[in-house]
């Protein structure tokens, strides 16, 4: 049967937000953008649209897209941005992945607006792994910039100094009513006492791990990036930028008025944050106990920096892992990767002044290499393809140039400075991977929410200071690890992953935090093809973007 199409029509639209009108680019003149619902299984077409003034790309975050990179969307590395006026339908394939992911723009600093919520429902005849809850409700944590974003991504590329912060972090694109002008710009969910809610949590926001809470209301983590998980409740969840997760909202609580709210977490880097809390209110339906508060109950989030709290799910994940939910951890591991993940600084071009620390430009590297996007005129997974050389070269080094004191605080200046190079890690089929990431503390030590497209991986440990190869793989939790698409290395900290690689094609690897990846923060894997005909690329489309 016919194939669903969903059309994208990328244009401005103007949008008020805390006491001013600008327009901002969107899908289909909303903000955020439309929810694609679809089954596990599925196979969708986006017809895409450009009718914009500024090239742009589609991704669909953590849908692995098997054997078909075609349609990742990662501009410069699996095609050519496309142009104002141009169309690209694409074919989104959606296999083993079920619960909450999202689609974003994979160009310049566009996804701030560009984004939207994707809903995977188990294949008809399945259910969920938990009671059907009575209502579903996408909740995309975002940022608003009273100035225009493509001018933010610009003076942090060209002055190199550091971002400059959002006026607000939104709700379902709304600051809530503790901002100037915006008690009407306030997301309410009504609720009805007895009701359980399924929350389709999303962190789009650019800049920071968010935490969030609703006020007298506990919260029941059952998935995340979408697979399940098995449930634990919190009081509170932290939540990284790329990051999804499914929570279980029972409303049995008075009947009244509370917020939900949400605030960054930020560690000792960003000096100056948007320390602000942006607020929705849950309101429950009938009559209201005589105590009504008009003014809702507010929860208590943690404190800004508190560095305990932003580890708190990350500890508690374990997969589902039973028999509906089989789980297959790489035990051999064939392919021993240990990634750096670095903030650095790279010397300012002659002449011109930059606004990074002592008058560099900030840079950010993996493995010290500062990672450089192809030219326009091509793309990594079209060079691939077609066998072109010069774009890439397969150098990417299995570990940091140097062995050191990666969390210490005097770490050797030779480090602060990158290479800046479009370098490659190539992997055969089949491989069993398991990559450790390691924060470091160059500049000073922050959170890495680290995200691979085309593979999800088993996250089978984390922790504080240097990895340590002997001791903590005896720690590691091999029977029902989370299954994810991205992971927060915690500050100077570490994280360890495994995979097997299934999904031949161009992967990219990269830090979700805007900044991080504007200065270099990202790799790129290509996955060759297996021998046999199913372990292999399909063709492309033939309406791929062309490369100007
Ligand atoms: Cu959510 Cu490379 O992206
Ligand atoms: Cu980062």
């Amino acid at each position: 049967h016919a194939l669903r199409h969903h059309k994208f029509m990328v244009r401005d639209a103007p949008f008020t937000r805390l006491c001013s009108t600008k327009n901002i680019l969107t899908v289909n003149g909303k903000f955020p953008g439309p929810t694609l619902y679809v089954s596990k299984g599925e196979t969708i077409i986006v017809d895409v649209y450009n009718k914009a003034k500024y090239n742009i790309t589609i991704h669909w975050h953590g849908v692995n897209l098997p054997r078909y990179p075609w349609s990742d969307g990662t501009e410069f590395i699996t095609q050519c941005p496309i142009q104002p006026g141009g169309k690209f339908n694409q074919r989104v394939i959606f296999s083993e992945e079920e619960g909450t992911l999202w689609w974003h723009a994979h160009s310049d600093w566009s996804r701030a607006t560009v984004h939207g919520a994707i809903v995977v429902k188990p294949a008809a005849g399945n259910t969920y792994p938990f009671p059907k809850p009575d209502r579903e409700v996408p909740i995309i944590l975002g940022e608003w910039w009273k100035q225009d974003v493509v001018k933010v991504f610009d003076d942090l590329v060209t002055t190199g100094g550091d971002a400059a912060i959002s006026d607000s972090y939104l709700i379902n694109g709304q600051p809530g009513d503790l901002h100037p002008c915006s008690s009407n710009d306030t997301f309410k969910l009504k609720v009805e006492h007895g009701n359980t809610y399924l929350l389709r949590m999303i962190n789009a926001a650019m800049q920071d791990l968010l935490f969030f809470a609703i006020a007298n209301h506990q919260l029941t983590i059952v998935g995340t990036d979408g697979s399940y998980v098995k449930p634990f409740t919190v009081e509170y969840i932290t939540i990284s930028p790329g990051q999804t997760m499914d929570v279980l909202l029972h409303a049995n609580q008075p009947l009244d008025r509370y917020y939900m709210a949400a605030k960054a977490y930020s560690s000792a880097l960003r000096v100056v944050f948007d320390n602000t809390t942006t607020t929705a209110i849950v309101e429950y339906k009938g009559k209201h106990i005589p105590s009504y508060s008009w003014t809702p109950h507010m929860p208590s989030l943690p404190s800004f920096n508190d560095i305990n709290s932003s580890v708190n799910i990350i500890s508690q994940m374990r997969s589902l892992a039973d028999e509906p939910h089989p789980i297959n951890v790489p035990m051999n591991i064939t392919t021993n990767l240990f990634y750096t993940v670095s903030v650095n600084t790279l010397p300012c071009p002659n002449g011109s002044i930059c606004k990074g620390p002592r008058g560099n430009r900030f840079s950010s590297s993996m493995n010290n290499i500062s990672f450089q996007s192809p030219t326009n005129k091509i793309n990594i997974l079209q060079a691939y393809y077609n066998n072109i050389s010069g774009v890439f070269t397969e150098n990417f080094p299995d570990v940091p140039p140097q062995l050191f004191d990666f969390t210490g605080s005097n770490l050797p200046p030779f480090l602060w400075t990158p290479s800046v190079d479009t370098e490659v890690k190539v992997l055969e089929y089949g491989s069993t991977v398991e990559l450790v990431i390691q924060g470091t503390n160059l500049l000073a030590g922050t959170e890495h929410p680290m995200h691979l497209h085309g593979h999800s991986f088993y996250v089978v440990g984390w922790g504080f200071g240097n990895y340590n190869k002997e001791k903590d793989p005896l720690k590691y939790n091999l029977v029902d690890p989370p299954y994810q698409n991205t992971v927060a290395v915690p500050k100077n900290g570490w994280v360890a992953i495994r995979f097997q690689t299934k999904n031949p094609g161009v992967w990219f690897m990269h830090c979700h935090l805007e900044r991080h990846l504007s200065w270099g923060m990202a790799m790129t894997f290509i996955v060759k093809n297996g021998n046999n005909p199913q372990q292999q690329l399909l063709p492309p489309p033939p309406d791929m973007p062309r490369c100007y």
